[in-house]
């Protein structure tokens, strides 16, 4: 019987790094090749292949495999109401001030893992807005990860996690259900019809035809390389509406100046109406 590889020679590694970045964008760090390694074999072994050349060739012709493998690498971490302060802001002035304006309002959030952001958002919104009915408000929710989306699709997260929701939170936004002996509160609907949820790689073809009036790219800038992550900057920027709002993670503002938007708040920026701020 063949044997899988033993070791990934540094050589290897390079070229399934690349493969990754050209792809997702990411940067696989040195010191998580033992973690990639055994994944990489896992999934060779999966597939019969018993040539990391074998597989390179494969990953690249391959979509199906390319994505099933970058899914294996992706850092889905992520929690309800992350760095709350964008959610305060998001209700006391981002929805007052676009709603003075208008009442048709796009939200996305760019990355969204396992729903948790989006549902924030959504529930920030649900609270905040008074007559919702009247305004035409959708979020859309992406992620380049299939495994995330599908527990984002769910809305269903253990109770036990959720423990820091006062109970009027837990009652107007969640429902509690038992499956398999567990506690889950799964998202009500009113809150889940205001999200669409859909996959998306960042780095290929965006189908969204409207501008957002503001996006969440959180805790995602920093797993790419510099290159990637102006180049997706400046994507984010021409989808963003004039007087919209970009809303980044914690480590990610040193290169938002580039865009000579106006810092409104910790790592909320706005985006001027006409022209650049100088
Ligand atoms: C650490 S999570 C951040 C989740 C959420 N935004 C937050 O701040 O809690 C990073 C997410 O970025 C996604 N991601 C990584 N590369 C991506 C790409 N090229 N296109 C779309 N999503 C990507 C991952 O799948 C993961 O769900």
């Amino acid at each position: 019987m063949e044997s899988i590889l033993n070791s990934l020679s540094d050589k290897d590694f390079v070229k399934i790094k690349k493969i990754v970045l050209n792809h997702a964008g990411l940067v696989l760090k040195d010191d998580k090749k033992d973690k990639i390694f055994s994944k990489l074999k896992n999934r060779m072994k999966k597939l019969n292949i018993f040539d990391l050349n074998v597989y390179c060739r494969y990953l690249i012709a391959n979509r199906a495999e390319l994505e099933e493998f970058v899914n294996l690498l992706t850092n889905l971490s992520t929690y309800f109401f992350r760095e709350n302060h964008h959610f305060i802001y998001l209700a006391q002035h981002i929805l007052p001030e676009l709603l003075s304006q208008k009442n048709r309002i796009r939200i996305w959030s760019a990355g969204c893992a396992t729903g948790e952001e989006a549902y924030s958002i959504a529930i920030t919104v649900y609270e905040n807005v008074q007559h919702i009915e009247n305004y035409d408000i959708k979020i859309l929710a992406t992620d380049i990860s299939s495994m995330g989306l599908a527990v984002a699709k769910e809305g269903r997260y253990r109770a036990n996690d959720l423990k820091m929701f006062s109970s009027e939170r837990r009652q107007n936004v969640f429902t509690l259900i038992q499956y398999q002996n567990i506690e889950y509160l799964q998202i009500k609907n009113s809150i889940k019809k205001l999200i669409y949820f859909n996959h998306l790689n960042l780095f290929e073809f965006w189908p969204m035809k409207g501008l957002f009036d503001v996006i969440f790219c959180r805790n995602i800038f920093i797993y790419f390389s510099k290159e990637k992550a102006e180049f997706l900057l400046n994507r984010l920027d021409k989808q963003l509406a004039p007087g919209g709002f970009l809303i980044v993670g914690h480590a990610e503002s040193s290169f938002i100046y580039k865009l000579k938007y106006l810092r409104v708040a910790e790592t909320i920026y706005k985006k001027p109406i006409s022209g650049n701020i100088v």
